[in-house]
């Protein structure tokens, strides 16, 4: 799917309008409509949230807390690969803690954050329903189980080396 450029303010919200305008009839539109303007730009801007207010009734204030609350939801454009860590319970019951350590440390940022070469955004994420192959990591599209300290650097160094040669 071609996206949008996201450094261009009015062809994001061109696009957002033509999305917000598409679900406006929908009951309980506003969660499926943030889901399409992220899949749609990779993040929700913080600009188009007067435009999804308007187009559903909805106060700016209850359009920004919606957001915030959900974890899924960026409000800054992500890095060219994103790497989410399953903090969900048996992921955790299989070491998720120390691994959730290892890939902040490895990467140098915390949740929610990108490494300065625009590389790698890192998440959490609550289950990824590969509990069986606990701890489990999501990498763009694909979900990887079982994963340590060292399976995690071999992933980063995998995307690294992908990048190199593309
Ligand atoms: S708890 Fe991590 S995949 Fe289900």
């Amino acid at each position: 799917m071609s996206r949008p450029d996201p450094d261009s303010a009015t062809d994001r919200l061109a696009r957002v309008r033509s999305i917000a305008s598409a679900y406006r009839p929908t009951p309980g539109a506003l969660l499926p409509l943030l889901h399409a303007v992220q899949n749609e730009l990779g993040f929700i801007p913080d600009d188009c949230v007067p435009i999804i207010a308007g187009e559903l009734d909805l106060s700016r204030a209850e359009v920004h807390g919606v957001i915030s609350f959900y974890h899924h939801f960026r409000r800054t454009p992500p890095g060219r690969h994103v790497v989410q860590v399953c903090r969900a319970e048996s992921c955790q019951a299989m070491g998720g803690e120390a691994l959730e350590a290892h890939a902040k440390a490895r990467l140098g940022v915390d949740y929610h954050s990108t490494t300065p070469d625009c590389a790698v955004t890192l998440e959490a994420v609550y289950c990824l329903g590969n509990c069986a192959c606990s701890p489990a990591i999501r990498v763009d599209d694909e979900i990887v189980g079982r994963v340590d300290a060292a399976r995690f650097d071999e992933v980063i160094a995998e995307l690294r080396s992908g990048e190199a040669s593309a």
